[in-house]
């Protein structure tokens, strides 16, 4: 039997990049999926697709996080359609990069919209529908630079050490029902949102990964699906880099 067969997981972001490696890879494990699009309708038509290939169920739901009542709409959805809510992934994330003599107030606001008060709009509204299971699995994406920070990213950094912080609070609080809540922080990891730095930047990261390799949407997607097993069971309110030994 696969892991997750019969759960239910909800990914957020994942139309592209390591949201949908996500999706893909709780599908081949055997969890029905609802994925979260803001607005690449045509690119969720093919995850969809991938999923159905994996012999799994899929439906997207279009939703801003960042809006309080989308986020509430995508976890009432799962439970519409599939039942439950076992898992959920807060993986929706955007940068806005920029120094801080430079750095718009806008910029700085939609960052921690999107990936922290994101996140914690969808933990908001999980959490009710999880606590009435008596179990659940949330993972969140924070990322490397929310625990060494990094120039250019005051705002990212911040919304991603927010999502740590956030991460061990709700693991406390949600500990007694039997729901567990980690957080993954990948280094630099080969996608659309990495794709625009330039040669310097990224020649600059590859010398400081001691595995001397960028990561790839499936190696973040792996550790996921290993927080959401049966498998870690006993794991709560931990951040687990997936970096290539950047940061330790
Ligand atoms: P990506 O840009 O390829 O994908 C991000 C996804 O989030 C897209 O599908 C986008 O449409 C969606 N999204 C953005 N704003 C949204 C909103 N308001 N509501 C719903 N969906 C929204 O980026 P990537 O690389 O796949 O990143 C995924 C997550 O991993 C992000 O949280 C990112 O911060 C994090 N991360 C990525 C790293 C990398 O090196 N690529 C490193 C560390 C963390």
């Amino acid at each position: 039997m696969k892991v997750l067969e019969g759960k239910t997981a909800v990914v957020t972001g994942a139309s592209r990049g390591i949201g949908k490696a996500i999706a893909v890879k709780l599908a081949e494990l055997g969890a029905n999926l609802v994925i979260n699009y803001r607005s690449d309708s045509k690119s969720i038509e093919d995850v969809i697709k991938e999923i159905e290939d994996k012999g799994s169920k899929a439906i997207a739901v279009q939703g801003d996080v960042s809006v309080f009542s989308d986020a509430e709409n995508i976890m009432k959805k799962a439970v519409e359609v599939f039942g439950s809510l076992d898992i959920l992934v807060n993986n929706a994330g955007i940068t806005k990069d920029g120094l801080i003599l430079r750095m718009k107030e806008e910029d700085f606001d939609k960052v921690i919209d999107v990936n922290l008060k994101g996140a914690f709009n969808c933990i908001r509204h999980a959490t009710p529908i999880m606590m009435k299971q008596k179990c659940g699995k949330i993972v969140n994406i924070s990322s490397v630079v929310g625990i060494v920070g990094n120039a250019g990213q005051i705002n990212y950094s911040a919304a991603k050490a927010g999502i740590i912080g956030m991460t061990k609070s709700v693991a406390r609080e949600l500990a007694s029902r039997g729901i567990n809540v980690n957080a993954v922080a990948p280094g630099f990891i080969q996608t659309d949102m990495t794709e625009v730095l330039s040669d310097k930047v990224k020649e600059g990261t590859l010398n400081s990964i001691p595995l001397k390799k960028f990561g790839k949407a499936e190696d973040v997607a792996n550790m996921v699906a290993f927080l959401v097993s049966p498998s870690a069971d006993y794991v709560t309110g931990q951040v687990i880099n997936v970096d290539g030994g950047m940061v330790m």
